[in-house]
């Protein structure tokens, strides 16, 4: 059910009537007052600009087709011209009564993969996300890409597109000479890697420590990372320990926080090293990349500073060795050949903007990106502390990811603790752990996916405002109220009532729950989830507002109603559960 869609096509084709051309969008949004009407067109406007004609006599043959054609009767109430030319259009109350009704029947599962797009337009979409170093523990650097990565996922596969992940891991580079060289000397006494590895941090900064004091070992080290890429089996041997290992941490946290990442969706940095050397070959024999003081550099004339100077793009060091950008290069023609993607989407940090722009031009030059496969980094903001300045522990130190969440949970506790004390500890763990990491990842989710955010543990974890904590609340409100209503013992509501759209809160929430598919279209082509946050809030908002002015269990109310009601608070409820399982949030019946 997409309004947005369904108004599109009618007023289009009313566009081509009034005799604009074919393909004019007719620019449908969202009216922001309800004086204005439920939605707008505002394409005339445009069209008008380009055609050099008057807006407004453009505007009125378009709303004369409209009613000539009577193909928005029986879904819009009134068609009303605007201003200089804009289109408000008030929903019948009765349409949005009947798509509501269909609404309720429809099988929401709470799962994704509902598959809502099926047939021609399904895309293949590789989704590049978490990408977390195994050199090191996962930090909270990593937190943003992760879930914003996976809640696009999700929407992606609620839509029915197909999606595959690439979790490019940094499994390779100069470091991990340094970090199997000291692996090795533990493991000659007598320790084992699990052991050994038991804390990444720690590790790193040992071998750190030699690497940069301790004579020799720096050689060791840089002969080691040399061994390694040239296939010794010993070296290959240590470092599939090491990485193991920290796999397995990342997989911790993958758990913790809800997020579909799997093994399986591994394709690190080390999967494409037999495959450099050609990328470089190929972009040698095109003339793409020169030499230049001994390394191989791709001139990049599109991207050049104000002075005319080329943007410079590494791809070979002057020692032979690989580069990130190499391996970028290797892996956009992996997903676009091997893995025919019609779109690729990466998700890391802001800094890495230029990085992905120098590649996406050398990428199409060469035809490892054909034209027709888009390519979308999205970048996203950091992290900050309440003080304004990127996110430390008190030393300054970089803060654990894992740490934060348990803190998280610790935190969750104390607060569900304190609203409901009789709480079983069995139900106090099981809620605590849903709030806490709900509330960190809706904190992140429903900031504007570029900015800089402030992380504050008062305001994530409030049941006030725009938190996890507070739609959560809303889900199990809800659920109360059904296993009080006598009719829905086992929770479960009359499947046929009907859904009487009376007044006006049912009416807000009527076209809100009808606007779930418009704002999952909106988080899939710009990769933004907060406005899948946004909807959600608004939706619990309104449902709030329902609840106090439409009693549903008060006595005196008939029974039509009531069941309309609860049928009502169904679909709210599924809805609710619905969006929070695209961001990977979970819900409980009682809280
Ligand atoms: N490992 C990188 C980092 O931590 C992110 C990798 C993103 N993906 C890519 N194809 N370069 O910043």
């Amino acid at each position: 059910m997409n309004i947005k869609q369904i108004l599109s096509e009618k007023i289009a084709a009313a566009m081509v009537a009034a005799g604009l051309p074919e393909g004019t969008n007719p620019a449908i949004s969202l009216s922001n007052r309800a004086e204005f009407g439920d939605y707008q067109a505002n394409g005339v406007m445009g069209a008008a600009k380009k055609l050099k004609t008057n807006p407004r006599e453009l505007a009125t043959k378009v709303v004369a087709e409209l009613s000539s054609s009577k193909s928005l009767d029986g879904i819009a109430s009134n068609i009303e011209l605007a201003g200089p030319g804009f289109i408000n259009i008030h929903l019948e109350q009765q349409w949005l009564a009947t798509q509501l009704n269909q609404v309720a029947q429809d099988k929401f599962i709470g799962v994704t993969q509902r598959g809502v797009n099926q047939g021609d337009d399904v895309q293949t979409v590789v989704v590049d996300y978490s990408a977390p170093n195994l050199a090191k523990e996962m930090h909270v650097g990593h937190l943003r890409s992760t879930i914003i990565g996976d809640a696009v996922v999700r929407a992606l596969e609620f839509r029915g597109d197909k999606v595959i992940r690439q979790n490019h891991m940094g499994d390779w580079g100069t470091q991990f000479g340094m970090l199997i060289a000291h692996l090795s000397d533990k493991l000659a006494g007598d320790e084992v890697a699990e052991t050994a590895l038991a804390d990444l941090e720690n590790f790193y900064r040992e071998a750190k420590v030699r690497f940069d004091n301790e004579e020799g070992f720096a050689d060791r080290a840089r002969a080691d990372v040399v061994k390694l890429q040239s296939g010794d089996e010993a070296c290959a041997k240590l470092w599939q320990q090491f990485i193991d290992i920290s796999i397995a941490h990342s997989e911790e946290i993958y758990a913790k926080l809800n997020v579909s990442l799997q093994r399986s969706d591994i394709m690190g940095e080390s999967a494409y090293n037999d495959d450099l050397s050609t990328v470089i070959d190929e972009l040698m024999a095109k003339e793409i990349a020169v030499e230049s003081q001994g390394a191989k550099v791709v001139f990049i004339d599109e991207m050049a500073n104000k002075d005319g100077e080329p943007s410079v793009f590494i791809v070979q060091k002057s020692g032979g060795g690989f580069l990130y950008a190499t391996t970028d290069l290797s892996a956009c023609r992996y997903r676009s050949g091997k893995l025919a993607a019609n779109r690729i989407v990466i998700f890391t940090d802001a800094r890495q903007g230029l990085h992905f722009k120098q590649v996406e031009i050398v990428a199409r030059k060469a035809g490892f990106l054909p034209e027709h496969v888009g390519y979308q980094h999205c970048p996203f903001g950091m992290m900050m502390g309440d003080d304004g300045t990127p996110f430390k522990t008190r030393t300054g130190g970089t803060i654990k990811l894992a740490e934060l969440l348990d803190e998280a949970i610790v935190r969750a506790a104390t607060l569900i603790k304190e609203k409901n004390p009789d709480i079983s500890a069995a139900e106090l763990t099981h809620i605590s752990k849903k709030v806490g990491i709900g509330a960190v990842k809706f904190a992140d989710l429903s900031k504007n996916r570029t900015s800089d955010y402030i992380f504050n543990w008062k305001t994530m974890l409030s049941f006030e405002g725009a938190t996890a904590p507070y739609l959560q609340y809303a889900y199990s409100r809800i659920q109360s109220i059904f296993s009080k209503a006598e009719s829905a013992k086992a929770g479960a509501v009359d499947n046929n009532a009907v859904i009487n759209i009376v007044e006006p809160q049912e009416k807000a929430l009527a076209l809100k729950l009808l606007q779930l598919e418009d704002t999952i279209d909106a988080v899939i082509s710009e990769c933004t989830p907060n406005l899948l946050c946004n909807y959600l809030y608004e939706l619990a908002s309104l449902y709030m507002s329902f609840y106090e002015a439409c009693p549903i269990l008060k006595e005196g109310i008939s029974d039509e109603v009531k069941a309309s009601r609860l049928a009502l608070c169904q679909v709210i409820a599924n809805t609710l559960k619905q969006g929070l399982d695209i961001l990977g949030i979970e819900v409980m019946d009682r809280m």
